[in-house]
């Protein structure tokens, strides 16, 4: 079942790549999608803090085909320096041409969110085959690191949105603005909380893999609270991971 794309597939159907594209393909208007994966008691990492000892291969097809269909990944400063994020490489298979001629980049931007202005390490990194990086911050991030992070991206990839904190919506229409209405927010767990308190969640895809992991890691959305009721989109269940696809209610 699906709002958007309504008939894609029906219960049952064995789904090849381009039925998964049709599945997850973006309005045709600005759009915020987020993408998180959960163990079956909810925690949003493996034991080592990491995503990569939770995913399954099931996860790893939607979340390169999510990364495709986007225009720019947001994300949390967070998860970028304990992801170790880098510059997005190439969309897969012929979707990079396919976005070319649509007149969009081969790549998605990388837009990293922080309040304290510190662009992670390996994106401040130059990268001839990268994408682009942005900086979305505040002006409490202090002159000194703004003036740093101009001297690293380059001065128009510096958006300083709102005073004290980030204003996650002045973000979205900043990035909007800048071509990119695309958005796919990987997290992590504080900026999902935001995104999703700010009412700026449009699509939630949540992967759940077959695994209890006990411990202490967090849940996918942590900190701010919010109420972000969404209705359901896509179910999806390959060798015990779920995929799942949650709209926003229309109306
Ligand atoms: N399960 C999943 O799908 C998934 C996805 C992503 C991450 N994770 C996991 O989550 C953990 C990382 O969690 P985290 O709490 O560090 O996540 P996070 O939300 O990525 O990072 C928090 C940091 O990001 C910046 N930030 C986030 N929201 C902001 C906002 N609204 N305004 C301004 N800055 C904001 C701040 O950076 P500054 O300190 O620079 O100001 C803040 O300290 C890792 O274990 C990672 O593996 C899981």
């Amino acid at each position: 079942m699906n709002d958007a794309a309504p008939g894609a597939a029906s219960p049952g159907d064995l789904l090849d790549a381009s039925a998964l594209e049709r599945l997850y393909a973006y309005p045709d208007r600005p759009c915020l999608r987020a993408n998180m994966v959960s163990t079956l008691d909810g925690a949003a990492a493996g034991n080592d803090g990491r995503t990569g000892t939770i995913n399954t291969p099931a996860d790893l097809v939607v979340y390169t085909l999510l990364r495709d269909l986007a225009d720019v990944v947001l994300v949390g400063a967070g998860t970028a320096r304990s992801e170790g994020y880098r510059r997005a490489g190439p969309r897969t298979g012929d979707r990079a041409a396919r976005a070319v001629a649509e007149g969009r980049a081969a790549r998605p931007e990388i837009a990293v969110v922080s309040a304290t202005g510190r662009v992670p390490p390996l994106l401040a990194e130059q990268d001839g085959d990268g994408g682009g990086v942005l900086l979305v911050t505040c002006d409490a991030a202090g002159t000194e690191a703004l003036d740093r992070a101009r001297g690293v991206l380059g001065g128009d990839r510096v958006l300083v949105c709102g005073r004290e904190r980030v204003d996650l919506p002045a973000a979205v229409e900043a990035l909007v603005r800048r071509g990119l209405p695309r958005i796919l927010c990987e997290g992590g767990p504080r900026l999902l909380a935001d995104v999703a308190a700010a009412g700026l969640l449009d699509e939630m895809c949540l992967t759940v893999v077959p695994l209890m992991a006990g411990g202490v890691q967090q849940r996918i959305a942590v900190g701010t609270a919010a109420d972000a009721p969404l209705v359901p989109g896509v179910l999806i269940e390959s060798e015990g991971t779920v995929l799942q696809r949650w709209l926003r209610p229309r109306g």
